[in-house]
């Protein structure tokens, strides 16, 4: 079952487990995961420490200067994101990189820079790639596309305490803030604006445990391996 390999995009809010139901599907499958939000990550902090993150023309024009790679970490288990030649998987996941990532990723030419990127990446098929638009723009000829959401609270909580176990000092209201206001952006902005694509799976997880959304994912992939 497993000599069949096909692309699986996962898109959804932000927030709602999409990497953490990926990450455990890939391993699952023997595929490769990627976590595309980091890629949109790492370019919003290579604004940020450059002091450009505010302007928009700048970050266009620092692109060619912007190099975004993935390299697995067996100690974690998964594949960390590299900016420049540096580990940034920490970094980019700091509540300051969240707040400017929506407004770095409604940058057109980022898009496509990232966007081409992904399609590399995925080339060799036998990836869970997950995002905002894998299903609609990136892969849209993916074998299985799968839409997630949550409830906004619920994510928020989530948020917090991951957050909370890594020691940063932050408040559930401003989680809550930042979660809703990146969905409104997210779903509003004029390039590749989040949408479930119309061949895609719903998949609610606010009152779902992995194992659980596991035995869902599997009665559909038995359809299709
Ligand atoms: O999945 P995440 O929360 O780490 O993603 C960070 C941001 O990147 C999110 O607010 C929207 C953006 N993003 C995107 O525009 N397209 C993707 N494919 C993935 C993420």
């Amino acid at each position: 079952m497993e000599n069949k390999k096909i692309i699986i995009a996962i898109d959804g809010y932000s927030s709602c487990g999409k990497s953490t139901f990926a990450k455990a599907l890939a391993a699952r499958l023997g595929y490769i995961f990627i976590d595309t939000g980091a890629m949109y990550r790492a370019v919003t902090l290579y604004a940020m420490r450059e002091g450009i993150a505010d302007r928009p023309q700048a970050v266009v024009d620092a692109l060619p200067k912007i190099e975004i790679a993935f390299r697995f970490n067996p100690e974690s288990g998964r594949s960390e994101v590299y900016l420049n030649g540096e580990n940034v998987e920490r970094e980019i996941r700091r509540i300051d990189v969240s707040n400017r990532v929506s407004t770095i990723s409604s940058i057109p030419e980022v898009r496509v820079k990232l966007v081409a990127l992904q399609q590399a990446m995925g080339e060799a098929r036998g990836v869970v790639m997950d995002g905002r638009d894998i299903g609609t723009v990136v892969f849209p000829n993916a074998e299985l596309k799968i839409f997630m959401t949550a409830d906004p609270r619920v994510r928020a909580e989530r948020r917090y305490k991951e957050l909370l176990a890594k020691g940063e000092e932050v408040s559930l209201a401003d989680i809550e803030k930042n979660v809703r206001e990146r969905d409104r952006q997210d779903e509003t902005r004029a390039v590749s604006p989040l949408r479930r694509a119309e061949d895609a799976v719903v998949l609610d997880n606010s009152h779902m445990t992995v194992e659980e959304q596991m035995e869902w994912v599997d009665g559909l992939l038995k359809k299709l391996l």
